[in-house]
């Protein structure tokens, strides 16, 4: 099998980003641009990766991070792409092919980098090219007019006028065989409009060496896209968000919007799944079957099991959610909760790091924090857990078939034993016993004879 190291440039400044965080660790779809790249990088199982960073770069690695499988090579000044892919050289293999990828073209897809890998050997050197409609400011692909045969790369800066009018691109991304790479890095030139040691002037030189140039295309434009500023970093943000969309929707989900959905992680749904608009899924969300996600919701690493419905504006975070549950609106699930089946959170209820069992319902404007609550169990409205007491949290335990009244507050640590019943407005700081109704609240009284004080108008 042909062994294939990849380099990845990134020491560019992204100086139109206008921003002080370096372009490859700006986001897209939540994680940096960089990580894009090494992750479709890291499916091709390559030899080593190394990494040309500069600009800023001590950042990129912190943020990115030392992995066994990544090479960090300093390119101290950017002098060009050759120049860039020359601070690698030390670290690559002498045999096999290597894989260039900028670290500001965030999309391209493992398949079409495995096919123009397919296409690559010892003695051969493949371009990712593409025709565009507007091919301003990249470098054009140039051919012999009979044979068809690539010649060089021509950058747009050193173009002639009929150069200019070549519509195939050199999107950057090429496969070199590693045996002649030095040799031809060793002899680049600076002598052009950028003075810059161009990667791209190691065509012609192949071309002299009698090595065959190929070349492949992506399925899409957009793969080979760069991100230079914001502008271009939201186009790709939204293709890439389409076609996240367009592969759940081939499955079967149901997208009230695709241009108003986001998945910024990994979203798997099951059959017949429903998403309103405004939804956002982040980290690892998995969707049951039959699962309806309503408008403007927002889901953190979260499962949600068959036949459940979270309604609009819920917020939730790292939580399981059991089948056939109701939750919101307007539900806070904060992290470490766990709903069993047919439990129902309504609106303006917030709850953290609890359980709670089958077919309890918690519907109005509760605090549930870590509480331990058993099945069946009815929590009136406005009904609090008080879990903390401003240094430490304690927990609250809510047995089964427990009914507690309207406005209660459990002063925690504190037990509601199976079968309670606490009556509304009550402040329990005691365990309950077993079964009974306790309640905590000064007996109703009724004042005859009671005026209301007036003003005196005399
Ligand atoms: C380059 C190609 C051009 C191609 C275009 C595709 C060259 C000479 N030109 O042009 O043919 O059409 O990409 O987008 O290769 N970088 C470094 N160190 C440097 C210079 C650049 O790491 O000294 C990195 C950048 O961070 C970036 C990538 O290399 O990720 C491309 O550099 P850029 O300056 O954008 O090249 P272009 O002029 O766009
Ligand atoms: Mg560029």
């Amino acid at each position: 099998m042909l062994q294939v190291d990849v380099v990845i440039l990134a020491a560019g400044m992204g100086k139109r980003m206008c921003s002080s965080l370096p372009k490859v660790l700006h986001p897209l779809a939540g994680k940096p641009i960089l990580s894009h790249v090494l992750d479709t990088a890291r499916t091709l199982s390559p030899e080593r990766i190394c990494i040309v960073f500069g600009h800023e770069g001590e950042l990129v690695r912190q943020v990115i991070g030392d992995h066994s499988d990544l090479i960090w090579a300093k390119q101290a000044q950017q002098l060009g792409t050759g120049h860039a892919v020359k601070q690698a050289l030390p670290y690559l293999s002498n045999q096999g092919v290597t894989l260039v990828l900028f670290g500001d073209v965030p999309l391209v897809k493992s398949d079409t980098l495995k096919a123009l890998i397919e296409k690559a050997r010892e003695d051969n050197l493949v371009l990712l090219t593409v025709a565009l409609d507007d091919p301003t400011g990249y470098g054009r692909i140039v051919r012999d007019p009979v044979t068809n045969h690539i010649q060089a790369i021509v950058e747009e800066k050193d173009a002639s006028q009929s150069q200019k009018k070549i519509r195939e691109i050199n999107t950057g991304i090429m496969v070199l065989p590693n045996d002649h790479l030095g040799n031809w890095l060793d002899n680049l030139s600076n002598a052009n409009t950028q003075g810059e040691y161009y990667l791209t002037d190691i065509i012609a030189m192949a071309v002299d060496t009698g090595i065959p140039i190929e070349t492949s295309n992506p399925a899409f434009d957009w793969e080979v896209a760069g991100v230079n500023d914001k502008i271009q970093l939201s186009i790709l943000e939204r293709a890439h968000q389409q076609d996240t969309a367009n592969r759940l929707m081939e499955q079967g989900v149901m997208l009230a919007d695709p241009a108003r959905f986001d998945v910024r992680g990994r979203l798997v749904c099951g059959n017949n799944v429903e998403i309103d608009i405004n939804c956002i899924f982040e980290g690892n969300v998995h969707l049951g079957d039959n699962v309806k996600i309503h408008a403007n919701c927002i889901l953190r690493n979260v499962v949600v099991s068959d036949e459940s419905v979270v309604h609009p504006f819920s917020l939730i975070e790292d939580t399981e959610i059991g089948k056939n549950c109701r939750i919101g609106p307007y539900a806070r699930i904060r992290p470490g909760t766990q709903l069993d089946d047919a439990v129902h959170v309504g609106n303006f209820v917030e709850i953290k790091n609890s359980h709670i069992a089958s077919e309890s319902k918690v519907n109005h404007l509760s605090y549930i924090g870590d509480t331990e609550m058993g099945s069946r169990v009815n929590i009136g409205a406005g009904a609090i857990t008080c879990n903390y007491d401003g240094a430490f949290k304690h927990q609250t335990i809510i047995e089964d078939d427990v009914f507690i009244g309207s406005d209660t507050q459990l002063v925690a640590p504190v037990t509601v034993a199976r079968g309670s019943t606490i009556g509304a407005g009550s402040t329990i700081t005691r365990n309950t016993p077993e079964g009974q109704l306790t309640l905590s609240r000064i007996r109703q009284t009724s004042i005859a004879n009671w005026k209301r004080p007036t003003k005196d108008r005399s």
